[in-house]
């Protein structure tokens, strides 16, 4: 019997704030007019509340996508965040993730492979689940580059916006899901899209900073002409693999990164836009995030049916790139869910928060065990020991004194 992973949850999230190309008009010398005919983009989403994080955007298409599922956290075996923002450089973004769903089983990692992340992480996960390593993986593209832009440089910064989309895969006996993968990856091209310091290589000090070292850097025109290049072959290369002719394909979804770029894919491939989906004019280019929220949005539109065959195709830095076909087998529209049964899943997250609140308390207070003892030369000792230590002692009077009755008792029989 074979194996296959099947898409069979969704979700996507974005911030609440929209940042029209009018508004990037008064921030920097630019006009709407300049950014829709070079990119096709009209608005973004950008989390200007500090509240709003890649993670807490990643934990919403997380829930969502559980929720369209209706299948519990608990039952994860695995979750992958692809992101180039992660909420720090360690903890993975898929640990906090995994916390705040409650995930208690899960292993949970991110990955990094720029705007090619999503793809790279579907097929990460096709691989555990084919393996037979997991029965259920999330896979999470989320991210909030306009932490990372810098916001006076016109060439970059209105053509980023912030956001999160989620698939739940499973292990099923049905033929479909993802069919095949492509991925690619050319470092030479590395420093065409960098964020140069904040790593190892060039650690965050008053210098880069100072020098804005820290920010985005990209090579627009480079990206440009690599991303045409590639665009193109890996969705043939994907299609051949899964035994599709470009015929067959019934709706290609692009990362959202340039109109340009996309419409020269679809001449290459010879398709039109019906069977193209676009939403760039909406979002901007949310990197890792944009091909599971232009997946979402495909599915509210109705523009995907059970066993049409979809390919994903994403391209970004590192230099990288990646296809993945996919065979949908979920039926669509999905039948409402009853209101009990959305009640309980969320009443599931809220227990997930609660859960964590309680083990962080918990070890807080074994932390908060730790008593200095410095001013009279001994080493601080934990409370929680010393207790355990007057346990142990008591216990051993207790048996010593047991004994010593019993033994005096044989002596008098
Ligand atoms: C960034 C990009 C939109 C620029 O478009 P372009 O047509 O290549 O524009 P150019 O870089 O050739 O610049 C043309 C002019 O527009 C100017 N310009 C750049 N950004 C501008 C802006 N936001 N508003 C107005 N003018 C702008 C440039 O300064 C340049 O002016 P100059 O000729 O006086 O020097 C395009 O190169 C691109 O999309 N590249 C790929 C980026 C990408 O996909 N990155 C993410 C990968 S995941």
């Amino acid at each position: 019997m074979g194996r296959y992973a099947q898409i069979i949850g969704w979700g996507k999230s974005v911030p609440n704030h929209v940042l029209t190309n009018e508004d990037l008009a008064r921030i920097v010398n630019t006009s709407d007019e300049w950014i829709r005919t070079h990119t096709g983009i009209r608005q973004r989403y950008i989390a200007t509340d500090p509240r709003e994080t890649t993670a807490t955007l990643a934990i919403k298409a997380a829930q969502e996508a559980l929720r369209v599922a209706d299948v519990p956290a608990s039952r994860l075996d695995m979750i992958i965040v692809a992101t180039a923002s992660p909420e720090h450089i360690f903890p993975s973004t898929a640990s906090l993730v995994q916390d705040a769903i409650g995930a208690t089983r899960a292993g949970a990692f991110d990955l990094s492979a720029a705007c090619s992340g999503f793809v790279y992480a579907l097929s990460v996960a096709r691989g555990l689940i084919v393996s037979g390593s997991a029965e259920y993986v999330l896979v999470i593209g989320s991210e909030t580059l306009s932490r990372l832009v810098d916001w006076s440089d016109r060439s970059t910064c209105v053509l980023f916006g912030d956001g999160a989309g989620a698939v739940l895969l499973a292990a099923s006996e049905v033929p479909g899901g993802i069919l095949s993968t492509v991925l690619g990856s050319d470092g030479s091209g590395g420093n065409l899209l960098i964020v140069p310091a904040g790593g190892s290589r060039m650690p965050a000090c008053l210098e880069t900073v100072a020098s804005g070292m820290h920010y985005l850097k990209m090579n627009g025109r480079e990206v440009f002409r690599f991303a045409t290049r590639v665009m193109a072959r890996a969705a043939q290369e994907v299609a051949e693999q899964a035994g599709l002719t470009m015929d067959e394909v019934d709706l290609l979804i692009p990362h959202q990164a340039n109109r340009r770029i996309i419409e020269s894919a679809m001449k290459q491939l010879k398709l039109d836009e019906s069977r193209v989906f676009i939403n760039i004019d909406r979002y901007g280019n949310t990197s890792a995030a944009s091909i599971p929220i232009a997946l979402c949005e495909a599915i509210e539109e109705g523009r995907i049916k059970q066993n049409d065959h979809l390919i994903l195709v994403g391209f970004g830095g590192g230099l990288t790139w990646g296809a993945a076909a996919v065979q949908w087998s979920v039926p669509l529209p999905l039948p409402e869910t009853p209101w009990w049964r959305a009640a309980q899943r969320s009443g599931s997250f809220h227990m997930a928060q609660m859960r964590s609140l309680g083990r962080r308390a918990l070890r807080r207070l074994q932390g908060i065990t730790v008593r200095s003892e410095e001013g009279n030369g001994r080493q601080p000792q934990p409370i929680l020991e010393e207790s355990l230590q007057k346990l142990r002692a008591h216990l051993w009077k207790v048996k010593t004194s047991k004994e010593e009755a019993t033994s005096s008792e044989e002596k008098t029989t």
